[in-house]
């Protein structure tokens, strides 16, 4: 891995304040390799508390505002103001935020679901390339260097053609109504605040990127959907889901999206069926890839080797054996961002040239299929064409 010539870019956060669920990784991702360095922030719904912890972040007072708007405003009369900002606050805020860092002439790095509608993402989408601004999308997961060997090992025709795509974000952690005590749940199930869908857009889209990542010539051409609230109190919200995909080459994918997959954990995965092989990769033994070829025994392919493709080695932060995880997978993306920026301002970094990054069309891809899923599923699970 080689380091970036350029100087860390100036950088602010939106939301992601005391404990929130993912600020912190946003923070320790940003900040790994100085790609980024944090100089202002509003981090929380309540103005005092964001302020008293962007203080204790280390933020000059005058930095630490109460609110994005005054932040974006105030920022942009600095010659030293942000260049970058991420936005790490729930769904139904994300469309206001990332428009206004836009006008504001800042790169954006949100969290997903981009925003509720594919119309809203394609307004994002026309100001991003108006104003020559990345925008980047927190689909975290897909840092992992096995994401890519996967790819690479597609590309290079290692499975030979692809015929079957098995996807899943299937997690237990609220088989019960967590919500009822939980505030980082309860506006994950109100339409108001997540937006049209739950699992769909809370987990689903994860998987879905990554299948774009190690598939980038398959496109989906209809899909079924069946959406349920087992937990009756989310309805009209599902906290579990059951998506069926055709790819215009013939191949089938599933995807399975849940909340209430009792007795899981994160159960994120990802099979990939060839004529001649199958790969499959688990976000709980990131470092490793299932490499089966059909009538010899199944390989595990280990992150850090040798015998990987050299797509798959470019990130690597320490040898094979020794565990990286979601926050090195995380600190990749932002690297990766943190290139976009710099070459967007002119200056041309190397170390990461062809790697893939979820940016503005990743983020609409991802509302794009919450809003075919849910057009299906509200038919009554009917075949509907992706539009
Ligand atoms: N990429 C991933 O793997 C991943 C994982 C978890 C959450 N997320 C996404 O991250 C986002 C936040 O989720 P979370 O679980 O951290 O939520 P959370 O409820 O735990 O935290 C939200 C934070 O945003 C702050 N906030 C809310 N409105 C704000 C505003 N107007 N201005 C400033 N701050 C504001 C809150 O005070 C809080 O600090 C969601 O869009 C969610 O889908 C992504």
């Amino acid at each position: 891995m080689s380091a970036s010539k350029t100087k860390p870019i100036r950088w602010g956060m939106v939301g992601g304040g005391r404990g929130s669920q993912i600020g912190y990784i946003h923070r320790s991702a940003a900040l790994r390799d100085s790609t980024f360095e944090l100089v202002a922030g509003a981090f929380d719904i309540d103005p005092e508390r964001g302020r008293a912890f962007g203080v204790e972040l280390g933020l000059d007072e005058a930095r630490s505002y109460r609110q994005y708007a005054a932040m974006f405003a105030a920022e942009a009369e600095r010659p030293d103001g942000i260049e970058a900002v991420s936005v790490a606050t729930p769904n139904n805020t994300h469309f206001a935020i990332c428009k206004a860092a836009l006008e504001h002439g800042l790169h954006v790095i949100c969290e997903k679901p981009l925003c509720f509608t594919v119309s809203e993402a394609q307004e994002l989408k026309a100001l991003s390339q108006a104003r020559h601004k990345i925008v980047g999308v927190t689909y975290g997961y897909a840092g992992h260097q096995m994401i890519e060997q996967a790819r690479a090992m597609v590309k290079n025709g290692d499975l030979g053609e692809i015929r079957i795509v098995n996807l899943q974000f299937a997690h237990g952690f609220h088989s019960a109504p967590v919500e009822d005590q939980n505030p980082s749940t309860r506006w994950r199930v109100d339409p108001t605040t997540a937006g049209p869908s739950y699992v769909l857009g809370d987990v689903g889209t994860h998987p879905l990127y990554i299948s774009e990542v190690i598939l980038p010539h398959l496109t989906i051409k209809r899909l079924m959907c069946a959406r349920q609230s087992f937990v009756k109190s989310r309805a009209p919200l599902e906290d579990n889901a059951v998506t069926l995909m055709e790819y215009d080459n013939g191949a089938i994918a599933t995807v399975w999206s849940s909340a209430v997959n009792a007795g899981s954990m994160h159960g994120q995965k990802v099979r990939i069926v060839g004529e001649k092989a199958s790969i499959e990769w688990w976000d709980e033994r990131p470092n490793q890839l299932s490499y089966e070829v059909q009538g010899e025994p199944a390989r595990i392919l280990e992150r850090g080797m040798g015998y990987l493709y050299p797509e798959a080695r470019i990130d690597d932060r320490i040898g094979g054996g020794h565990p990286e995880g979601l926050f090195e997978a995380w600190a990749n993306l932002y690297r990766r961002f943190g290139f976009a920026i710099s070459k967007e301002h002119g200056l041309a970094p190397d170390g990461i040239e062809g790697l893939a990054f979820p940016g503005i069309d990743a983020g609409l891809e991802g509302v794009r299929w919450v809003e075919n899923c849910v057009r299906s599923a509200d038919a009554g699970g009917v075949w509907v064409d992706y539009l």
